[in-house]
């Protein structure tokens, strides 16, 4: 990363600290055009798809399929393929590795230990995430900042050193969980029915789990584990 880009994007900061998820997409697209793309979960994050595509009808998206999604998952995945008429880039995990890692482990080996669960995460979503990466620019995400106790620091534009000094976005930065469901419900944005049915945030389905009225909305993500480790990989850089 050169130290030119690192001062542009010190400044888009400072510039887009205060802008709606619409402004900070519109400069993102216009900045990174085709090299730019939104990691898509398949959750509630499917506000940025809309967003992105209203900025431009060929945003690009896509997701990681870890091939232990829930089926409400792929059905929404497939819903906004046709809604927005966007072929919507799904990225598998190598399967030698994968084939390797439940040889050894087994199936659920997330279960037994945070090193477990870092190896299946790391195999299933980092993995593939650092190939989809290593052709763009600039990613965009639907990390929030009141999401979790490891997110408090997000900014809306960084430099991610986790992923080679890549250019990352956050549109949704500044916004709260009632300020997305806001906009799904204006929009009419398609979205993942297991929000409908307790999951106010959502991963693989052996690590989440619904939770009840009141519990912080991450407390069916992994669970088993304390609030500190709970992070997959994609957004902190595993020492
Ligand atoms: S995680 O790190 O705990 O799994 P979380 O579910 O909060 O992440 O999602 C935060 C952001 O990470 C999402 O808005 C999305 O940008 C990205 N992300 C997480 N999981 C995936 C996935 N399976 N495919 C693509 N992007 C993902
Ligand atoms: Fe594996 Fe669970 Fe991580 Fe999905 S969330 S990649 S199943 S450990």
């Amino acid at each position: 990363m050169s130290d030119e880009l690192a001062a542009e994007i010190e400044a888009a900061n400072a510039e887009l600290a205060d802008k709606t998820p619409q402004e900070i997409m519109k400069w993102a697209m216009d900045r990174f055009g085709d090299k730019i793309a939104l990691a898509w979960s398949g959750a509630e994050d499917v506000a940025v798809v809309d967003i992105m595509a209203k900025v431009d009808p060929k945003a690009r998206v896509f997701t990681l399929d870890t091939g232990r999604l829930n089926p409400e998952t792929y059905d929404v995945i497939d819903r906004v393929r046709d809604k927005y008429n966007m072929n919507i880039e799904v990225m598998f995990p190598n399967s030698d590795d994968t084939e390797a890692m439940v040889r050894e482990q087994g199936m659920n080996l997330f279960y037994k230990s945070v090193d477990n669960r870092k190896l299946c995460c790391k195999t299933r979503k980092v993995q593939p995430l650092r190939r989809q990466l290593a052709t763009l620019d600039a990613w965009v995400t639907g990390l929030r900042a009141d999401q979790a106790v490891t997110r408090t620091a997000l900014k809306v534009v960084e430099i991610d050193e986790a992923f080679g000094g890549i250019v990352k976005v956050n549109p949704l930065a500044r916004w709260s969980h009632e300020d997305v469901w806001n906009y799904i419900k204006e929009n009419e944005v398609p979205y993942n029915e297991l929000h409908d049915n307790g999951y106010p945030s959502i991963g693989c389905a052996p690590c989440t789990r619904k939770v009840a009225e009141g519990e912080d909305i991450r407390a069916g993500r992994w669970w088993w584990e304390s609030p500190e480790t709970k992070e997959c990989g994609l957004h902190v850089k595993e020492k």
